[in-house]
Parts: C-alpha cells; structure tokens; sequence
C-alpha cells in the first residue's frame, strides 16, 4: 500500500498532516521523529514529511514536551532530529515549518531564532517555478505560525517562497526532491494549501489517491481472514459507533464465525437497544446475541449511591454476563476491539498500544487468553463514520453523539430505580427529539438530560407537587477534554421544559446547566 509517513515533532498540526493526507486518498501514518532509519525503510513509504515542532534549532536549554508523549528525557538540549540516512534514501521529503528549518540545519544552511516572530495569515510570493508550487498563483495566502527562520539555505537549494518579512518561505531541491516550507498547508488557512499537499503527492512522490473506503474494505477483509483462518471470533457489542463499524468489517471478512454479543445493561438511552438490535438482526447477516440484562445490573445497582461504585459493578458485571456468554461459543480465539488511530497515537505513535480502559468497552478481563483484532486500528473517527456508511450503516447511527459506558446510571444521581430510569429516559427522550427538531444534533457534542437526587416544589392544576427536577445539558467539544456550554436558543428551552414537565410524571421543574468544563464535567458522575 502506497503510504505517506508523517515524522511527528511534536507540533500541534501533526495529526492534521496526516489527515489531509489520507483526504487525499493516498495512506498516511503519524510515526515519532525518532523512528529508527531501518523501520522508516520497512514502511517503504513513497514520500516522508517533518511536522512541525514547540522545539527550536537555535535554543540551546532546551526541553521538549509534548502533551502525547515525553521526549524531554532523551533530548535535553538537543532540538529534536532525523534518523541519519534519511535523506540518502532517495524518498522525497518535504518539511513544514520547523522541518523546514530541521533540513535547512541538517544539510548545510542556517536557521536563526532572532529574526521577526510571524503568527496569523500573510501573504506569499512564489520565486520560482516550483514543482511544489504547479497551477498556484503568483501570490497566494498561507498561514504563518514561527519565530525563528531560515537565513542560509543549503547548498543545491533554491528560495522558492518568500513573505514581506521572511525572505526565505520555502526552499526545493528538485533534484533530491526535498523541499520546505515555513508555513502550514494543512490548516485551512492556507487556501491553496490542499494544492500543495496534492502536488507533493501525486507530482513529485508519485502517489495515485488509491486508499479509499473500498480498498481499507478489501484490504482489512483480507488481512483477518488470514489471521482468522477459520476459527472463531467475537465481538463485545456496545451499541456505539466504533464497535458497530468493527463488527460488521469483521463480519464482512469471516461471516458466521463472527459472533457479537451485545450486553444490553438496560441504560441506554429510550429505544436504542432496539435500534441496535434492529441494525444487526435486519440489515446484517451476523450472528447477534442480545443480552437482556436489566434487571441483573438494577439488582447490582440497588442501593448504590457513589459514582465510582456504580461504574465499578457495571464494569464488572459486564465482563461476567459477556464472558458467561463467550464461554458457551466453543474454538474462540479472537476479540474484536474498536480501538481507533487517535487512541494508538495517544498511546505513544507507532508503538504497541496501550489500551484506555474505557475504551476497551468496560474494561473487557485482561486474563482472557484470547486475541486482539483491531480492525479500526489506522482510522480517525470521520473515516470510521464513512467507513460505516459504506458498509450500510445509516448516517443516523453513525453520526450518534458520543455516550458513556456505563450509560444513564451516571445520569442519575443517587440510587437507580426502576422509576427514576424511567423518568430519566422519557426526559432524555424529550431532549433529543426537540435538539433534533431544531436541527442541533449534529452541531453539538453531547447533548441529555441528568437526574438529580433532590425534589422541589411545585404547582400543577392546582395541586402542591413536590417531585424531582430534570437538568438539561449540552455542550460543545473537540475531544471531551474540554467543553463549552452550549447556549440553546431559549424556544428549544422552552419547549423542552414544557414537554418535559407535561409528559414525563415525576418531574415539575426543569433547569439548564451551563457549567463548562474544566472546571465541570461533561457528565455529572
Ligand atoms: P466527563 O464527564 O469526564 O466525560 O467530562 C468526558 C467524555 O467521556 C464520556 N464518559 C465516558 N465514556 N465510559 C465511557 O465510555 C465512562 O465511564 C465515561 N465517563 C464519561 C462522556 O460521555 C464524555 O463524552
């Protein structure tokens, strides 16, 4: 497979580099700058770039962090470079922003950390016929983000770019085929940056935009059916986007020798245990075991009060109910796990994952003896999606908004009820359809209703209620690490409230919550 190897540096587009790039429909990979020369080779990759870097040639005490790994031990003063040998391997390479300065240090030319800071949009002057540069304009905007720059370029090199006050903007070398630039194509910014990114792949690295779902199809349905090679497999079903893609790539390639078990603890949102049963026992050909086990997590449930407590026995109970059903499919060797790109770069690129335990559905038992199968292992979350909507999924379902394992038990504060359940789901149901009707779902991050441990007072016909009331909540995020409140318009409130409070008995007050997080969180628990 022809692949594009992104060196990471550390910069904050890193991940943004590859992604354009498979955008492009050619296969890229995020590896650590300090990947051996040999393991680069082993990729065969048709070309390599150097992400940018929070590191500078030119500083001398110098520590280098990053918020997905911690490089600083090895390089203490030392900015951060190549394997030696890479430029002798004959693969073009292109360096944006401080790769450009890492080739320009490395091959003879001078960077300087004096020169004038440049952050923001600005515009740019093409000096020479640049094979980087094919069908751009004379001038064109880019988007800047440096302090320090290039001031002598190597030897063989030629001034291909240049802005009113960096004189050196992108250098090449079209007989190595290695070029730089000080600014970022990837980010949107930099409206002709999808050019540059195109030329470099397709002109000079002579890529063809050959990876697209189908192919990721064929190619992963190959690949596990020579791992599998008729034994059997199963799949831990959440109901969740990630599970779902993987288990019906799975089922593509092994077909009945695939079993998902999908543990239904009863705290999903209103219907969608029938939704998924539904997408599976209707639209798939898959062998589909749907656990009811409601009443068994309540019963584990009852009288439980702490939030870690309740993740902890939802957790463990679901390992017991799958692993009671796991045991009863004979000649299993293989787990299918939804484990996506974005968490084996977070687990150090390149290397073998770790794997976050909420990832892993619950936590499935580590003393399982049994194979992993990860086949969305080299995906982000949006090709996921498409690769879910090529499979046959419907947009509605993999467009669902993120939802948390253990479900509407840390929804609920306090104990889980039968009742305060049921109250919870007709609320949260209400929520979602009015969100949906205005046309939000897809436009906000998470968006629920919560049920607190307390009751209010309240008027209805006349009568004196005293019942609980519900929390509204929805927010907007990138990665769930932060978040911001979304501020609803005050009709979809209202007709929020109002349903709320007229359909759903139980409830005679309905509030927003417009905490962000930090210092909340997304979920109350
Ligand atoms: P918090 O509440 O920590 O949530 O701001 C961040 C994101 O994680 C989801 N979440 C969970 N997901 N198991 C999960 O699979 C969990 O135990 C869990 N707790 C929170 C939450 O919905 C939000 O998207």
């Amino acid at each position: 497979m022809e692949n594009i190897i992104v060196l990471d540096f550390g910069g904050q587009y890193s991940q943004l580099i590859a992604r354009r790039v498979r955008e492009l429909r050619v296969y890229s990979e995020l590896l650590p700058f300090n990947t051996s020369l040999d393991a680069i080779k082993e990729k065969n990759p048709s070309g390599i770039i150097f992400s940018g870097s929070p590191g500078s040639i030119s500083a001398k005490n110098y520590t280098y962090q990053n918020n997905k790994q911690d490089y600083s031990i090895e390089y203490k003063n030392k900015a951060p470079e190549v394997p030696a040998g890479i430029f002798e391997l004959g693969i073009p390479v292109l360096g944006i922003c401080y790769g450009m300065q890492l080739i320009t240090h490395l091959l003879g030319g001078e960077v300087s950390g004096s020169g004038s800071n440049e952050f923001g949009k600005t515009e740019m002057d093409l000096l020479a016929e640049s094979p980087l540069f094919k069908g751009l304009k004379q001038t064109e905007v880019c988007w800047m983000s440096h302090r320090d720059s290039v001031v002598k370029i190597p030897y063989g090199f030629k001034v291909i770019a240049s802005t009113p006050t960096l004189p050196v903007a992108g250098i090449g070398n079209n007989d190595k085929k290695i070029y730089g630039i000080q600014f970022h194509p990837e980010v949107i910014h930099t409206p002709s940056g999808m050019e540059i990114l195109k030329n470099f792949l397709f002109d000079i690295c002579g890529c063809t935009p050959s990876w697209t779902m189908v192919s990721i199809i064929e190619n992963q349905a190959a690949s596990i059916k020579n791992t599998v090679r008729g034994r059997n497999v199963i799949c831990a079903l959440s109901g969740g986007v990630d599970s779902t893609v993987s288990a019906l790539l799975v089922n593509k390639a092994v077909g009945r020798k695939l079993t998902c078990i999908f543990v239904d603890h009863g705290l999903l949102r209103y219907g969608e245990d029938q939704q998924v049963e539904k997408t599976f026992r209707e639209n798939f050909k898959i062998n589909f075991i749907h656990i009811k086990a409601k009443e068994r997590f309540l019963s584990k449930l009852k009288d439980v009060t702490d939030p870690e407590e309740k993740r902890k026995i939802i957790g463990n109970e679901f390992i017991r109910v799958f692993e009671e059903e796991a045991r009863k499919i004979k000649n299993v060797e293989y787990l299918v796990q939804g484990t996506l790109y974005s968490d084996v770069i977070e687990s150090g690129t390149g290397v073998a994952a770790k794997i976050k335990s909420h990832h892993n559905v619950g936590g499935l038992p580590a003393d399982m003896n049994i194979k992993l199968i990860e086949p969305l292992r080299l995906l982000f979350k949006d090709e996921v999606r498409k690769l879910g909507i090529e499979l046959g999924l419907s947009e509605e379902i993999v467009r669902r908004q993120p939802f948390p394992g253990p479900g509407l038990a840390i929804r609920i504060i306090g104990e889980v009820t039968h009742e305060r359940l049921e109250i919870l789901k007709m609320a949260d149901r209400i929520v979602l359809e009015e969100i949906k009707r205005a046309d939000l779902y897809q436009k906000i991050w998470q968006s629920f209703a919560v049920l607190p441990a307390i009751k209010s007072v309240g008027v209805m016909g006349d009568e004196r209620t005293y019942a609980y009331p519900i929390v509204i909540r929805a927010v907007n995020s990138e990665d769930a690490m932060t978040a911001d409140w979304v501020r609803l318009p005050y009709e979809v409130m209202e007709r929020m409230s109002s349903r709320i409070i007229n359909e759903v008995d139980g409830v005679n007050r309905v509030v927003y919550d417009i905490s962000s997080k930090p210092p909340s969180t997304i979920e109350w628990e």
